[in-house]
């Protein structure tokens, strides 16, 4: 009997740690490298999708892709998606949902810190992130998009930037030339 007990302790304690270890990931970790894990709504992300004009081959990266629903529309709608994501967590359960879907060929998920990742052959760009984070992006973004790459922003505009389109809080914007920043600005 106090082997059962004992065994039932163990599972409780490893439990309770792979929670708390997953909390801190989603919670703690994420806030302080760029925004704790909220996922996008479902009608946002066919928005989001909509406005930034997805067709089959292009190349869209979602910056922080959380539980993967980005990347399934995206690729559902016949683009390569890649989500940059820093919590395993969240890592392995989009790359889950993508193999469950079929749609793992056109999913590319990677454990990464998404300041890291080189954006220069991405078409359209996915954020959901706080404000600062995004303040913080801006140089990143014109260093290295193609002109044309557009940046759709969930919720929260670019600040100082200009939106060539707003629709129920997701804002579009487009690399015009990365040579002049100024052709961004409000
Ligand atoms: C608000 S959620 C957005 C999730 C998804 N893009 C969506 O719209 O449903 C932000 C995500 O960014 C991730 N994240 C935050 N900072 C990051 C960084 N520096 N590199 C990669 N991922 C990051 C968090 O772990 C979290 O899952």
């Amino acid at each position: 009997m106090i082997y059962i007990y004992l065994f039932l302790i163990v599972i409780l304690v490893i439990g309770a740690a792979i929670f708390l270890w997953f909390l801190i990931w989603t919670v703690i970790i994420g806030d302080l490298r760029g925004a704790p894990f909220v996922a996008s709504r479902r009608n946002k992300i066919r928005l989001m999708c909509d406005l930034a004009q997805i067709r089959p081959g292009m190349a869209v990266a979602d910056l922080g892709s959380g539980d993967g629903s980005i990347l399934l529309e995206a690729a559902r709608r016949g683009a390569k998606a890649i989500g940059l994501e820093i919590n395993p967590f969240l890592v392995w359960f989009s790359r889950l949902r993508a193999k469950r879907r079929g749609l793992h060929e056109k999913i590319t998920v990677l454990r990464r810190d998404f300041y890291t990742y080189p954006l220069d052959k991405i078409d359209v760009i996915f954020v959901y992130l706080w404000p600062e984070t995004m303040k913080k992006l801006r140089e990143k973004f014109l260093s290295e998009c193609r002109p044309g790459t557009r940046i759709v922003s969930n919720a929260f505009p670019i600040k100082g930037w200009r939106a060539i389109m707003e629709k129920e809080g997701v804002y579009v914007y487009e690399i015009k030339n990365a040579q002049n920043p100024d052709t961004h600005k409000t």
